[in-house]
């Protein structure tokens, strides 16, 4: 089963930049999807990259896993056709096994680069000495990265943080220790392991670390608007900007930040944190528009999870490919619909979304409900205006 295909991203050249390189990868428009265990599959990076993110990356993948050859991880390295430039992103602490694993990862002819993962902050990661774990022996993130590049023909990143804490900014020790290991780049999200994925980013600590730099920078942290990706860009002087959280249930994000650059108002990506309650997460788009958008992440999921039975011969009672494709399109479902005043309606259907099509029937209850809060929330600001009127007129002729 194929996924129908999509159109060409959008590939606006962000105007004032250099061309981002990353060995034979390269563009004009760096602003990329982060890695994020249980979102970033190829389902989620296809969307992304047909709105415009430049390059993607897998969900953690074990290098453990990849040399015992578990089923479970190599399904994290599956990939579709048309989802453009991915990055294999893995993580783990010894070096001559993430030097095996780059030389498998790299006959697979399918990653554009290798990155490391050494901010991840999760106790079952760290508690092993991976992850975040690694920012305490930058000399170990160094031995690592040369091993993978002395096993690939492909570029080796690291993607870390500012430091383990606020008292221990290490990431000009890990910057040197890449550079010197033969490292491609190094992406920084601009926060503290402690603070896991909340409270500021710290972009005066990436300028810092991008005015000393050798190599290229990717910035990461907070971007929720293209208004803030901007930002980050003009702050840090960042070569590329990498979003996380902004981008689920939300890919237009990438289409936002190209038009943003080609001259559309801040003011138009502003707006949308008062529509989006607060949050500051996106604009509220036409519902035939997430309709669309919905309709086509689904049809990626299912499509990767046909991919998946058919390349790893799944056992005939394992999960059937739509079963498969709602697991892991659950999540993303309500990340769609935040903001929506029929979302409570999908929340409440949650048991019985067993489906696809159990979620297209919940779909039509929550967009018809949106629908019918948007006519409401117009005729009031019709009304409202109305009244405005005849009270400046009632003003003018000195009526009470
Ligand atoms: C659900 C989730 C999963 C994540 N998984 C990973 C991961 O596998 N590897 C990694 O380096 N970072 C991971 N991250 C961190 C993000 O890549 C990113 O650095 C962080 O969320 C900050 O970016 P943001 O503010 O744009 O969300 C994850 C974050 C979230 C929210």
């Amino acid at each position: 089963m194929i996924a129908q295909p999509l159109d060409s991203p959008t590939t606006v050249a962000l105007p004032g930049r250099t061309t981002f390189r990353l060995g034979a990868f390269a563009t004009d428009t760096p602003v990329f999807l982060a890695p994020m265990a249980g979102f970033t599959n190829a389902a989620m990076r296809r969307m992304c990259h047909h709105f415009g993110a430049a390059l993607t990356y897998t969900e953690m993948v074990n290098v453990n896993g990849i040399m015992l050859a578990s089923d479970k991880t190599w399904h994290l390295l599956e990939t579709l056709p048309d989802e453009g430039p991915v990055m294999a992103h893995l993580y783990g602490t010894e070096p001559e096994l993430f030097a095996a694993a780059a030389a498998r990862v790299t006959a697979l002819g399918r990653f554009v680069g290798i990155d490391l993962n050494a901010g991840c902050p999760m106790r079952k990661i760290t508690c092993n000495g991976a992850g975040a774990a690694l920012m305490k022996q930058p000399a170990l993130i160094g031995k690592i990265v040369a091993a993978m590049v002395q096993a690939t023909t492909l570029p080796v990143t690291v993607k870390t943080r500012v430091g383990p804490r606020p008292d221990q900014v290490v990431v000009q020790e890990i910057l040197h220790a890449v550079e010197e290991a033969g490292g491609a780049a190094l992406t920084i999200h601009g926060r503290f392991a402690t603070q896991e994925h909340s409270g500021e980013v710290h972009l005066p600590l990436l300028a810092e670390v991008k005015r000393v730099s050798r190599i290229p920078i990717i910035g990461n942290g907070g971007i929720l608007t293209a208004a803030d990706a901007q930002q980050m860009f003009q702050e840090t002087g960042v070569d590329a900007v990498m979003i996380a959280r902004g981008a689920t249930g939300n890919p237009w994000i990438f289409q936002e930040i190209a038009a943003l650059f080609g001259g559309a108002a801040v003011s138009d990506f502003r707006k949308c944190e008062t529509v989006r309650g607060g949050s500051g997460r996106g604009r509220l788009h036409d519902l035939a528009e997430i309709r669309r958008v919905l309709e086509m992440h689904m049809a990626s999921e299912l499509a990767l999870h046909h991919q998946i039975r058919a390349h790893f011969r799944l056992p005939s009672h394992a999960l059937s490919p739509d079963l498969a494709a709602v697991a892991t399109f659950r999540c993303h479902l309500f990340r769609y619909l935040h903001g929506l005043a029929g979302s409570a309606y999908v929340r409440g259907q949650l048991n019985h979304l067993r489906t696809l099509d159990d979620i297209r029937a919940a779909l039509d209850g929550c967009f018809e409900r949106e629908a019918q809060a948007r006519a409401h929330a117009t005729a009031l600001a019709a009304y409202d205006a109305r009244g405005m009127a005849e009270s400046f007129a009632a003003g003018a002729t000195g009526e009470e």
